[in-house]
C-alpha cells in the first residue's frame, strides 16, 4: 500500500501540511476532500517528489520502499502517477503522441495504447487530433490515459471533475471506478464532494494542511462533510 506519514511540507518559509497521515489500498479509492488553498495539491506533489513544495518531515512509503527523497521519474517507476490539476495536456501534440511520449521503463504487464484507448473510446475516435482540438472532458481522459502508460499501481488525482461538464464528471466516475477493479489505488482528490462520494471506498478531508477526518465511506455522512466544505 502507499503510505503517508506524518509528513510536512511547504514552499519555503511558508508551512501547508502540518503532519499528514494516510493510506491508500490497492483496489480502493481513497477520497481527499478540502476547500480552496488546504493543502491538497501541495501533498500530493510532495508524493511525487516533485521540485516545490519542499518536504521538513515525514515520508511517504510504498510497501517497503522509502518514497520520499526520490527524484519523480523513480517514484514513477516505483508505481505511483499522478493526473495534474489542470490536465497539463500539450495543445499542439496528437493524442497518439501525448500516449507514446513516455515509454515504461518496465511493462508491469498492463497498460499499453491498446487498451488505454479500449478503456476511453473517446480517445479511439480522437486519435489523430490535438490537445487543443479536445473538449475539457476528452483532455481529462488523455491526461489518466497518459499516467496509466507508466503503467502504474498508485494513481493520484488531482481534481479531475473540475470544469467539466456533468455528463463528464460521470464517465469520469466510471473510470475511476474501473481502475479500482483493476486493482488500482486511487488518491482522489475533490472539490466534487458528491463525484467523490459516488466512488469513495475512504474519505479524508484537510483543512488547513491537517487531517481533519478521516473514515470509511460508510462512517462519512453526507451532513457531516458539506459541514467541513461548507456546501449545500
Ligand atoms: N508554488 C507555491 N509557492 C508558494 N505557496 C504555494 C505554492 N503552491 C501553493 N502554495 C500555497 O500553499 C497553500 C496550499 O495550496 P494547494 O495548492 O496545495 O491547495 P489546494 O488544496 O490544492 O487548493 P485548490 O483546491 O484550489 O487546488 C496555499 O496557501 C497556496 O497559496
Ligand atoms: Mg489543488
Amino acid at each position: 500500500m502507499l503510505d503517508v506519514r506524518d509528513l510536512h511540507a511547504g514552499y519555503g518559509e511558508a508551512r501547508v501540511l502540518h503532519g499528514i497521515s494516510l493510506t491508500v489500498e490497492p483496489g480502493q479509492v481513497h477520497a481527499l476532500l478540502g476547500r480552496n488553498g488546504m493543502g491538497k495539491t501541495t501533498l500530493v506533489r510532495a508524493m511525487m517528489g516533485l521540485a516545490a513544495p519542499h518536504v521538513t518531515a515525514g515520508e511517504v512509503r510504498l510497501g517497503a520502499t522509502r518514497l520520499t527523497g526520490l527524484k519523480p521519474h523513480l517514484i514513477a517507476r516505483a508505481g505511483v502517477a499522478l493526473v495534474p490539476q489542470g490536465r497539463r495536456v500539450f495543445a499542439s501534440l496528437t493524442v497518439m503522441e501525448h500516449l507514446t511520449m513516455l515509454k515504461p521503463a518496465q511493462a508491469r504487464g498492463g497498460w499499453t495504447v491498446a487498451r488505454v484507448m479500449q478503456a476511453f473510446p473517446r480517445l479511439a475516435e480522437r486519435r489523430q487530433h490535438r490537445g487543443n482540438q479536445l473538449s475539457g472532458g476528452e483532455r481529462q481522459m488523455l491526461a489518466v490515459g497518459r499516467a496509466l502508460m507508466a503503467d502504474p499501481a498508485f494513481i493520484l488525482m488531482d481534481e479531475p471533475s473540475e470544469g467539466l461538464a456533468p455528463v463528464m464528471v460521470q464517465a469520469l466516475e466510471g473510470v475511476v471506478a474501473l481502475l479500482r477493479d483493476e486493482g488500482l489505488g486511487v488518491l482522489l482528490v475533490e472539490q466534487n464532494l458528491y463525484s467523490a462520494l459516488a466512488v469513495a471506498d475512504r474519505v479524508s478531508v484537510m483543512e488547513g494542511g491537517v487531517i481533519v477526518h478521516a473514515a470509511s465511506r460508510a462512517d462519512s455522512p453526507t451532513e457531516l462533510l458539506t459541514r467541513f466544505l461548507g456546501v449545500h
